[in-house]
């Protein structure tokens, strides 16, 4: 793939790393790569970020033809700065592309434009503790027509920005509502893909929870409203009597990268994993019968996030005393020493820049 740079007149002045939230400063530069239905994909630039103009007809303003990634570059302390499994992203937006009917962007394209940008933006890659640089990658459909069908015209982009964690709580405990009557997916929908109608969906969900005094949803399945899937923005694992136990990735719930990475993980320390639909009702017994010893979320933007209640209709258990779990822990500590070269990768998950 060929890349032509545009240069900023000005930079940005860098935001303090040690107060960056999440999602907050964009950086100088963006990729943008054209699709056409005659040409294919054309036109690979770098370019200084900013606004991009849509017709007001725009598919994707109407029917939500577009697919997201999510992954980070992290600074080492050798100063070097290092991806975390770009390929699995890639191969991923292929999958959620297939969904929606939109163009694959090839996997080697998309792990050069992540390289190419982060590269271009090496300046800010902060340094401060659990810090990072988020890569979003995206696609939409750019054709302006208002009948419903797989459009001739589509953009793909990558923006960054340096982030801290995403949830303000770190990695204290969170309270989790279990969601019984609005759902996320079902199978043969769109539940697997990264698209952002799925996003869009589960915002009542969350504002419900919120409301209640909860941080997070955690989703059931969507036709019997029985089995445990997804929370919020995460996977979700659930160890019970010295076992884990995870929702399988069967159509409704998203192939997460820090999901695979945490059951490689386990399994290497000689953790059963169980890929298996878990009934809430069971997740339930367990809490009261003080068999369900930690449970947390797994996600590229969260990383871990510890869950220290579990609420389902009027039944609330509480899991560990509220308290990071040993396992949690040690998963984070692991996957957080690989991805900023702290501890040796021994899976070559990692590609420095
Ligand atoms: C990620 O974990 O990278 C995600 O894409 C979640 C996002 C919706 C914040």
């Amino acid at each position: 793939m060929d890349i032509r740079y545009e240069e900023c007149k000005t930079l940005k002045e860098k935001p303090d790393q040690n107060n960056l939230g999440f999602g907050k400063y964009m950086t100088d530069y963006m990729f943008v790569c054209d699709w056409h239905k005659d040409q294919g994909w054309h036109d690979a630039r770098i370019v200084p970020y900013g606004s991009i103009e849509l017709d007001p007809a725009c598919v994707t303003l109407h029917y939500a033809q577009e697919t997201f990634e999510g992954l980070k570059a992290y600074r080492r302390e050798d100063g070097k700065i290092q991806l975390f499994r770009p390929e699995m992203n890639a191969k991923r937006m292929q999958k959620s592309n297939e969904r929606l009917c939109m163009p694959a962007f090839p996997v080697e394209d998309f792990v050069e434009a992540v390289r190419a940008l982060v590269k271009k933006e090496e300046d800010w890659v902060p340094s401060a503790p659990n810090t990072s640089l988020y890569i979003r990658p995206f696609m939409f459909a750019t054709e302006s027509a208002l009948g419903v069908h797989m459009a001739t015209a589509y953009k793909f982009m990558v923006i960054c920005c340096p982030v801290g964690a995403y949830y303000a709580t770190g990695l204290d405990p969170v309270k989790i509502l279990v969601e019984d009557e609005l759902v996320r997916a079902v199978k043969g929908g769109t539940g697997f893909t990264k698209c952002g109608g799925n996003y869009a969906g589960s915002i009542l969900g969350q504002v419900k929870a919120e409301k209640m005094g909860y941080d997070q949803v955690l989703w059931l399945d969507g036709e019997t409203r029985t089995y445990v899937e997804e929370v919020g923005t995460m996977n979700i694992m659930f160890k019970i009597d010295g076992e884990i136990i995870t929702a399988p990735i069967e159509g409704t719930v998203l192939a997460g990268v820090t999901r695979d990475s945490m059951i490689h993980l386990l399994r290497d320390w000689g953790y059963t994993v169980r890929e298996e639909h878990l009934a809430v009702s069971d997740l339930m017994k367990a809490g009261k019968e003080g068999r369900l010893e930690e449970v947390f979320g797994t996600g590229t933007a969260a990383v871990i996030s510890p869950v220290g209640t579990l609420r389902y209709k009027d039944d609330e258990v509480v899991i560990n005393d509220m308290k990071t779990g040993e396992l949690t822990q040690k998963l984070y500590d692991t996957l957080t020493g690989i991805q900023w070269g702290r501890l040796e990768d021994k899976y070559n998950w990692t590609q420095t820049i």
